[in-house]
């Protein structure tokens, strides 16, 4: 029974050593990684710790960001028509002076101003007034 844990990872360590000497890692190599990930509470810990390196660590930030990426990033990630990019401090700064409600109403009301139109809710009626409100608070926390 203790041992049964170990199982995938010798698997995965035989195909390792055997890859070593390949130019190519065979395609099976794949199988063996997906496995990796359910037993894996420490091996996989470094891969994980990798990635998550650009989601914010506070939920309301992170759903944010997923808004943000699906809603918001094709005019604000390109500075398109005037929208302001998130992380340009300078672009940034007049508006959070504004006050965050302010600038999270406009976001969800639309508005236009001397950069061009915001369209209400960025153009996504379906999304909520709070996941708005979560994305705005992702581009601030990146523009300040
Ligand atoms: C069609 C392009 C477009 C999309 C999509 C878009 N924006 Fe904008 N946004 C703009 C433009 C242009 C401005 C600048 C308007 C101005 O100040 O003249 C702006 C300004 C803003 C501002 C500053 C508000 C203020 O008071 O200064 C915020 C915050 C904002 N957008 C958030 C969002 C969020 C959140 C989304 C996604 C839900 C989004 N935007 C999607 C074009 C867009």
């Amino acid at each position: 029974m203790t041992m049964k844990p170990f199982l995938p990872f010798l698997t995965v360590g035989l195909f390792f050593l055997s890859a070593c000497g390949l130019e190519k890692p065979p395609a099976s190599l794949k199988f063996p990684e997906s496995k990796v990930e359910a037993p894996a509470a420490a091996p996989a810990a470094p891969a994980a710790a990798a990635a998550p390196a650009a989601v914010p660590a506070d939920p309301k930030l992170a759903a944010g960001k997923t808004v943000y990426d699906a809603s918001c990033g094709g005019c604000h990630d390109a500075g398109m028509m005037g929208a302001p990019k998130p992380g340009d401090k300078a672009a940034w700064a007049p508006r959070i002076a504004q006050g965050v409600e302010v600038v999270t109403k406009n976001s969800i009301a639309g508005f236009t101003g001397k950069a061009g139109m915001m369209p209400a809710k960025g153009g996504n009626p379906a999304l909520t007034d709070e996941q708005i409100t979560n994305a705005v608070a992702y581009i601030i926390d990146k523009s300040k």
